[in-house]
């Protein structure tokens, strides 16, 4: 029997959608540009029932554009097959453990990403959910002050500042961490109020790894962004999706903000993750 494309949007929400009735690995044309247009939309799609194997993950987010890397794993099992253990807090360690708040992908790289086709190999009993919330929406809400106020300002973006929050002395290649993102150039400026390149809509631009917004004194700088960061992420502006082995998502990091949640680290979790690259005309930092 064929099998229909449904895409359901999330109830209680200002975004998402659920799509079934389609395998992202085999999809026709047709298919595609109607995926891409409700991607655009809804900002986020969840695609329950995939196992996409690794080549057809890498396909389905080339779909969407050039990749900034193929694949990572975001995971708490090391390369040997064992668990990371919490309490060593190694680098990797620290890195799932900053997912953990509020953030945009690689705002902290000269190009920051245009979004990540994400999926689910191996899930916790409960918990290890992936949070995502609507900046567009935030946006949308704030009063008009408050967007008189920000609309002009910028802030500079760092995994440095952004793990070393949480006392994490930043040093590339340390065990098993690649050090990515750990960026040595000029420390990059973006808007905090970004235009989406394909559909115009105006979000905020924030999370974790902005700081230190020029014209501001540090203290009121980090008042501000927690301010915004508090105000943005909640509902209905939110969503925290409860992974099922198989699952994959693909969400827009133009516009959406999203975290990890905490997990039993006694128990396995792993998640992929293909990064698609953001265009240098619209996503490049200003410096
Ligand atoms: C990421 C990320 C969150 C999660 O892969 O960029 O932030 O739930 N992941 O693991
Ligand atoms: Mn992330």
């Amino acid at each position: 029997m064929a099998r229909t494309l449904s895409i359901e949007p999330l109830a209680g929400t200002s975004f998402g959608a659920v799509v079934t009735g389609v395998k992202v690995a085999a999809l026709d044309d047709a298919t595609w540009r109607e995926l891409h247009t409700a991607w655009l939309k809804h900002a986020l799609l969840i695609f329950p029932d995939q196992h996409l194997k690794r080549d057809e993950q890498i396909a389905f987010a080339k779909r969407f554009g050039p990749l900034e890397f193929e694949m990572a794993a975001i995971s708490n099992v090391k390369s040997d097959g064992s668990l990371r253990i919490e309490a060593d807090n190694d680098d990797v360690m620290k890195i799932l453990k900053g997912n953990m708040g509020w953030h945009c992908d690689s705002t902290y790289m000269p190009v920051q990403a245009k979004g990540a086709v994400f999926s689910a190999e191996v899930v916790p009993s409960i918990g290890g959910r992936t949070g995502f919330a609507d900046m567009r929406a935030a946006w949308d809400a704030l009063d008009e002050a408050l967007k008189a106020r920000i609309e002009t300002l910028t802030a500079h973006h760092s995994l440095h500042h952004s793990q070393s929050k949480l006392g994490h002395q930043t040093k590339k290649r340390d065990g098993e961490y690649s050090g990515y993102g750990l960026h040595d150039g000029p420390v990059p400026l973006r808007q905090l109020v970004k235009v989406h390149p394909e559909t115009g809509r105006k979000s905020l631009l924030i999370g974790r790894h902005a700081h230190n917004i020029p014209g501001l004194d540090k203290a009121e700088s980090e008042r501000l962004l927690q301010e915004l960061v508090d105000f943005a992420c909640q509902p209905p502006r939110i969503y925290h999706h409860d992974w099922t082995a198989g699952d994959a998502v693909v969400w827009d990091n133009r516009c959406l903000l999203h975290q990890a949640t905490p997990w039993d680290m006694t128990q396995p979790r792993v998640m992929w993750h293909s990064r698609i690259a953001g265009n240098p005309a619209s996503e490049a930092a200003l410096n």
